[in-house]
């Protein structure tokens, strides 16, 4: 039986407009930089960057970290640990990382300070979507698509256990409970 698709929140038309406008301002601001690396979280942003890094003007490479969050994630108290960390080192680099969603901030700000220890030539931050109503603690986005109601979104890397991460657009859906 097929599955019910989640209710539009943000249309595939006004994510591809935003993307675009992310990619002109990030190829702008790092238009003298030779090597600007992406660091994606995953595995939810991996659309996202996909879709930017094609479309930045500028020299970027791409590099994968995957966090995990101690508890489940209703209850989890924020603790972060590394379960993949990047290839490279990015000492002197120019680092961006790019995230699909913040929404407590402890991913991002584990993340930054994580990488902030490595000493990076900058280190910047980039999400498709916030939701300022659940944020917990501060992590700053240097790049922001959309800022959201606290309600479960799916889509573009967003999951639903697993369910409709590749959706072209970010929908909705209202778990049971
Ligand atoms: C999501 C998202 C962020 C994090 C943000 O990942 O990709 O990394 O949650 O939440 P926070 O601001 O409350 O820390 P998730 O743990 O769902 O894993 P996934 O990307 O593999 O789906």
């Amino acid at each position: 039986m097929p599955e019910t698709l989640p209710e539009v929140l943000i249309s595939e038309e006004q994510i591809k407009a935003k993307v675009d406008e992310l990619a002109r301002r990030i190829s702008a601001d790092y238009r003298e930089v030779d090597d600007l690396i992406l660091v994606g979280v995953l595995k939810g942003s991996f659309i996202f960057l996909a879709d930017l890094a094609r479309r930045l003007t500028i020299p970027r490479s791409v590099d994968f970290m995957a966090l995990s969050t101690y508890g489940d994630s209703t209850t989890t108290d924020g603790a972060v640990r590394m379960i993949l960390d990047l290839r490279r080192n990015i000492s002197g680099k120019h680092v961006l990382v790019v995230e699909d969603i913040v929404d407590t901030g402890h991913t991002l700000a584990y993340l930054v300070r994580a990488l902030a220890a490595r000493q990076p030539a900058s280190l910047k931050t980039c999400a498709l979507v916030q939701k300022p109503d659940r944020r917990e603690v501060y992590a700053q986005i240097d790049y922001l698509g959309f800022e959201i109601p606290d309600v479960w979104v799916v889509g573009c890397g967003l999951d639903w256990a697993e369910k409709f991460r590749t959706l072209p657009y970010i929908g909705v859906v209202h778990p049971e409970g």
